[in-house]
């Protein structure tokens, strides 16, 4: 695989066509809704909405670190938090361990072409930190607020890098992502993290309080098995979903294992996460 690291470099983010074939992504799909399908919302009505990030952090996401769990949208509760949606049409996203823990998405995950982008950008040695489905479903998929990768999976130095995979069609129409090209040379203005004197648990430390950019975003529309190569400064959004046809999609957040990842981060494992398997780990392995 050839990547086009000079556009890379200059954008801060890279558009990879056919890196998962259409078989894979509907599997993918599948896997997803059985996931949905299994879960019960009466026992766990938590909501994701990067609008009111602080204020809808609970128990369930914050523990979902190193766990497989799902999150409602905001539209599919009414006023008193009964469900109004059907059920595979009202999740946000599926969060936040798939890659470690999921029989299906793991080996697609940990997988020769993923490993092969991470170290054709340049990783040293990738750890897989962070994996979601973000199910964008029809007419009420929640819009992702501009942001950058590094305030919510913070290291020192910084090492953020996105892996956004389309599993389905994303275009303009259902909520594809749209970002700032050149937007990685901005600094990082925020570090979302837990904090213990908030009635929330979670707060954010602000580095630089000017506002990122909000003109000059562009499109990223990506038909399914694309993915879209995201360096962790460059600010990225995505608009809601108001058409008939869910934008399904699978984010997977990579950091280097040598960066310091701050015990205070909002995203806290119990065990270490897992690395590529890269030839090198492999003979020190067999050593
Ligand atoms: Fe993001």
């Amino acid at each position: 695989m050839t990547l086009d690291l000079a556009r890379y470099h200059q954008d801060g983010f890279l558009i990879v066509p056919d890196v998962l074939d259409r078989a894979t992504c509907q599997a993918l799909i599948e896997r997803a809704y059985a996931i949905i399908d299994a879960f019960d919302p009466a026992e766990h009505r938590s909501v994701f909405t990067t609008t009111e990030q602080v204020r809808t952090a609970d128990d369930w996401f914050l523990g979902s670190g190193d766990q497989v769990r799902c999150f409602l949208e905001a539209e599919a509760l009414d006023a008193t938090g009964a469900l109004i949606r059907p059920k595979r049409g009202a999740i946000n996203k599926i969060g936040h361990n798939l890659h470690e823990l999921d029989p299906v998405y793991a080996p697609v995950c940990q997988g020769p072409a993923l490993a092969a982008i991470a170290r054709g950008i340049g990783m040293d040695d990738p750890v897989l930190i962070q994996s979601m489905v973000i199910v964008k479903p029809a007419l009420i998929g929640g819009e992702v607020v501009s942001h950058q990768d590094s305030t919510f999976l913070y290291t020192n130095p910084l090492s953020v890098t996105g892996l956004w995979i389309a599993l389905e069609d994303a275009t303009v129409d259902n909520g594809c992502l749209w970002a700032l090209p050149g937007g990685h040379r901005e600094a990082l203005r925020q570090r979302f993290h837990r904090d213990p004197t908030s009635p929330t648990g979670v707060g954010f430390e602000t580095f630089d309080p000017s506002p990122l950019p909000e003109d000059g975003f562009v499109p990223l529309e990506a038909a399914a098995g694309t993915v879209v190569v995201l360096h962790g400064q460059v600010p990225h959004r995505s608009g809601a979903n108001r058409s008939t046809r869910s934008r399904c999609a699978f984010a997977l957040h990579l950091i280097e294992a040598a960066a310091e990842y701050p015990r205070d981060n909002w995203l806290q494992r119990t065990t270490p996460a897992p690395r590529f398997c890269t030839q090198k780990q492999g003979s020190e392995q067999g050593a």
